[in-house]
């Protein structure tokens, strides 16, 4: 099988540091690159986290700080609830060893796309502004880019409609200008949503299992997850916790975990729906709208989450494909 050759657009937050170490472990990856957004926490400190990850996973990539506030307006006050005040559950971190890459986050992209034409996965598991500046920067990275694969929106499946608000995912929310952008270009995206990553759960006992047969990787998921877990238990009820970002890399390696739809997608940008994702499917027709003229995109809509939870499990083990 060839190498899936990717770039993490990335907000490390705990679920992003989940999903970068699965990036890491798993053997059919080749991690290009990680570009880092505010959102999870400010962008200092989430790019001070992905430094950190790099040293701690033992990775050998470049790091760019991107972008610190939406397109439009301010960034809102970053949610230390969920991911504690240093963005990774408030575990101890180490001084950060490693410089970031010179070039700003959106500089980096098209770099590395223009240096390996076709070949390129883009990841992306935060807040989409990053793209949108490589967007308007090198409009013809749309022909270069093998896939954009985003963590984010939602679309109603299985009652999933948001998570900050009754129609917002948090990765929309936060710069739906840049989404909208993003999924009108003409390159091929396939979003990952609420529908399918709030389907895929790691429960406590999946977490301590992982803890006692997966050695330091293991150890770490359970420790930087313990205060995402806390959240969930105290917002939801939960025993465990969603799957988001790593669902986006489960679906890059193993799109057949997924049943998708395909159709044009807008963003709401303002109002009191801002951040709704919005598909028009092929399927249907409609009389003339703000839908017309955009690519048709791919949403995930079902996952064989049982196939999720063992991929990440087998990959940590050292037994992943
Ligand atoms: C998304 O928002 C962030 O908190 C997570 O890292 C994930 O990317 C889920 O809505
Ligand atoms: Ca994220």
């Amino acid at each position: 099988m060839p190498k899936l050759k990717v770039i993490f657009d990335t907000d490390p937050g705990i679920d992003d540091a989940m999903a970068l170490l699965l990036l890491a472990r798993h053997p059919r990856v080749e991690l290009l690159g990680i570009t880092t957004v505010f959102g999870n926490a400010e962008i200092d400190v989430v790019s001070r986290n992905a430094l950190h990850l790099v040293q701690r996973f033992r990775l050998a990539v470049p790091v760019a700080r991107g972008a610190a506030g939406p397109l439009v307006g301010e960034a809102g006050p970053p949610p230390t609830f969920v991911h504690g005040t240093n963005g990774l559950g408030d575990i101890p971190l180490p001084p950060v060893q490693g410089n970031l890459d010179p070039r700003p986050a959106h500089r980096l992209i098209i770099d590395l796309v223009y240096a390996d034409p076709g070949a390129i996965t883009i990841i992306a598991v935060g807040r989409m502004t990053n793209l949108a500046l490589a967007l308007a920067e090198a409009p013809d990275i749309v022909d270069k880019v093998a896939r954009v694969v985003v963590m984010g929106g939602a679309f109603g499946h299985h009652r999933h409609t948001g998570n900050v608000s009754p129609v917002a995912e948090a990765n929309i929310w936060g710069d739906p200008h840049a989404a909208d952008i993003v999924f009108g270009a003409d390159w091929p995206v396939t979003i990952v949503p609420l529908d399918v990553s709030q389907e895929t759960q790691m429960s406590d006992r999946y977490l301590a299992d992982l803890a006692e047969v997966a050695g330091d990787d293991g150890r770490f998921v359970r420790d930087v997850s313990a205060y995402y877990q806390e959240f969930h238990r105290q917002s939801a009820g939960m025993d465990g916790f969603y799957v988001h970002d790593s669902s986006a890399v489960a679906y890059a390696l193993h799109p057949e975990f997924y049943r998708t739809e395909t159709g044009a997608i807008r963003v709401a940008t303002d109002g009191i729906a801002a951040g709704q994702t919005i598909i028009k499917p092929d399927s249907k027709r409609f009389p003339p709208g703000p839908w017309d003229g955009r690519p048709s995109q791919t949403i995930c809509t079902e996952v064989n989450a049982a196939a999720v939870l063992d991929l990440y499990r087998r990959t940590l083990l050292g037994h992943g494909n």
